[in-house]
């Protein structure tokens, strides 16, 4: 029996790869398919529906590489497009992020939780909806932290610039006495380790990556489209940046990933992308 495809995962840079190694080790025998739209990173301070634009693009050209799902692992295009592309590409099933709130006030003593997200994410109706549904008389206190994507993308994950990005936007919070930190952005998994650091004990940080893996694995099972082969998959990654830039924050950032995978250069031409040079 042929084998059903690849799962294509996108984002506007290297967030994604945040998801994507959790989906890597929950799902090892899955090929991928992974696009960072790194030619208009960052999309946090763009209009929602530009970054809808992207999204479509992206999704049309993954399908065209031979994606059998798609994951948006970027909360931002999720906030921004996940209900368009479901409406624009009904036979094709999607993956999207969302802001951890349900676990976050389910979690919380204080009754007070933060989250960090783009400008964007929050703008998105995505969100309003979430913090409807779940927060009940729990406080949500949201916090954009303007550079944090800047930094990860320039593989500045532990400098003392980005730690002291960290504390303007995460003091706040603390003072305000959350006791849950929810990122809502695929880059600051990446930065975990200063994070805490910042908010030491007192916070507890919540990463929605795992839970992503496990519904794109429900997903797959459910609609019959699992892998049917038994070796380890294998990952091809493309950049609408430079791909060899790309290439070595693949190896520094995933560095199990890198006897198996593949960067490649893709280009926007009109809206659309293509296989660059
Ligand atoms: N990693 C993305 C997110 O989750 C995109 C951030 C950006 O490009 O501004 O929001």
């Amino acid at each position: 029996m042929s084998d059903p495809g690849f799962i294509g995962v996108f984002d506007s840079g290297v967030g994604g790869l945040s998801v994507w190694r959790e989906i890597v080790c929950l799902l090892p025998h899955e090929d991928t398919l992974y696009l960072a739209d790194q030619a208009h990173v960052p999309y946090g301070f763009r209009a929602l529906n530009e970054v809808r634009e992207f999204s479509e693009g992206i999704t049309r050209f993954l399908l065209g590489q031979g994606a059998k799902i798609i994951v948006v692992a970027c909360n931002t295009a999720s906030a921004a497009a996940l209900h368009y592309l479901r409406r624009t590409f009904p036979n094709v099933p999607f993956v999207g992020m969302e802001p951890a709130i349900k676990p976050a006030v389910e979690r919380t003593r204080s009754g007070v939780v933060g989250v960090i997200a783009t400008q964007a994410t929050f703008q998105g109706e995505l969100f309003a909806s979430l913090v409807a549904r779940y927060a009940g008389d729990v406080r949500v206190l949201t916090q954009v932290c303007p550079g944090l994507v800047e930094a990860v993308e320039a593989g500045a994950l532990d400098t003392s610039e980005t730690e002291a990005l960290l504390r303007e936007c995460l003091t706040p919070l603390i003072e305000a006495g959350v006791d849950q930190l929810v990122l809502g952005c695929t880059h600051y998994p990446f930065l975990r380790p200063v994070i805490e650091r910042v908010v030491r004990a007192r916070v507890a940080v919540i990463d929605p990556a795992p839970a992503v893996a496990r519904q794109t694995g429900r997903v797959l099972a459910q609609q019959g489209l699992a892998a049917k082969h038994s070796s380890v998959g294998h990952h091809i990654f493309y950049t609408s940046g430079d791909a060899a830039a790309f290439a070595a924050m693949v190896e520094r950032l995933l560095p199990l990933a890198r006897a198996n995978a593949q960067v490649r250069a893709v280009r926007w031409r009109v809206g659309r992308l293509e296989p660059g040079e």
